[in-house]
């Protein structure tokens, strides 16, 4: 039994380190230099609790003895004691070197960054708007779901459109607070393609918790694939079903809060659909994005989200059905 726990023990370790919301699986420069430091810190940490641990049971085991009365008994204690006081400081000072030089490796890098994303959070979602300062601004409005290109870096200019939140990827980088109204500029980089998964790292509310992104990095030519694909227009409805749907999301409350460009809905409420159906996931990360997860979001989103501003919304099942095949054709 107690074997079979140790072996849950390390998977779960094990599992925990290779993770993709795991700061001790570094992806990217940044998160390299911060897991190392936690490793070093660990490292000594250990040193010290075993140092500490066998002098304990030394005292212990040699309790009852008569007590020691050598002349110089008094001057060698006080020489061991100033030892551990020199080594305490010797430590500390490493650890303000190796942390100061941690914090070196998180100042902006000299490369040009290949794009430039605006993150802003909201209660309790994140937009992500890619804008390149070289040619006119694409608008690429990419709601909880951040595309990077691997291997180069990328200005984040981040902000907060309500209460404090906290942009997290550990896998790529710290934690960085978003305090309204201020813009928080930082950089970031992945050197390795994969998807991994952010998370807001401030109590920011009833479903801070459901306020998740994945990251997908990937080759600078398949990023330009899909900043290409982005910047399109909704594709049309194709089939009765789809026209039905769309129908349906123009004349409900839907186009109240969203955004469908190439469509006559352009609000800026909640989360731009243009492209929903392209997304891993539902509601910033807390569902996977199938056709029977999207119905149950639309029909009752206080029910898995409770306190979102995505409202219910009653109506017929043909009609649910059909809205979803149009959404759920929005690639
Ligand atoms: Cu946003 Cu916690």
């Amino acid at each position: 039994m107690t074997s079979r726990a140790a072996a849950a023990c390390v998977a779960l370790a094990a599992a925990g380190c290779g993770g993709t919301q795991s700061m001790p699986n570094p992806a990217g420069p940044q998160a390299r230099s911060i897991a190392g430091l936690t490793w070093w810190f660990f490292g000594v940490c250990a040193v010290v609790y075993v140092a500490v641990m066998a002098a304990l049971f030394w005292a212990v085991a040699r309790r009852g003895r008569p007590p020691d009365t050598r002349p110089d008994v008094d001057r060698r204690l006080g020489r061991v004691v100033a030892g551990a006081v020199g080594l305490t400081v010797l430590t500390l000072v490493g650890w303000t070197l190796a942390s100061v030089s941690a914090g070196r490796s998180l100042e902006p890098p000299s490369a040009k960054a290949a794009v430039t994303v605006d993150v802003i959070g909201h209660q309790w979602w994140w937009d992500f708007q890619y804008n390149n300062e070289d040619r006119p601004i694409e608008n690429v409005d990419s709601p909880n779901e951040l595309h990077l290109p691997v291997g180069v870096p990328v200005t984040i200019r981040a902000k907060s459109a309500d209460v404090i939140h906290s942009f997290w990827v550990p896998n790529l980088r710290g934690k960085r607070d978003l305090i309204p109204p201020n813009v928080t500029y930082l950089w970031i980089q992945a050197d390795r393609p994969g998807v991994y998964r952010g998370q807001c790292a401030e109590f920011c509310g009833h479903q801070h918790a459901h306020m998740a992104f994945p990251v997908v990095v990937e080759s600078m030519d398949d990023f330009q694939g899909w900043l290409h694909a982005q910047r399109q227009a909704a594709r049309p409805p194709a089939t009765d079903t789809e026209k039905r749907g769309q129908d349906v999301f123009m004349s409900g409350p839907c186009v109240l809060c969203h955004t469908i460009r190439g469509t006559s809905a352009g609000s800026g409420n909640g989360p731009d659909l243009t492209h929903v159906s392209s997304r891993r996931t539902l509601a910033a990360g807390t569902l996977p994005n199938t056709p029977d997860h999207l119905a149950d979001w639309i029909a009752d989103p206080q029910a898995i989200k409770p306190g979102s501003l995505m409202p219910p919304n009653v109506m017929g099942g043909e009609d649910l059905q059909a809205l979803v095949a149009y959404l759920g054709a929005l690639k």
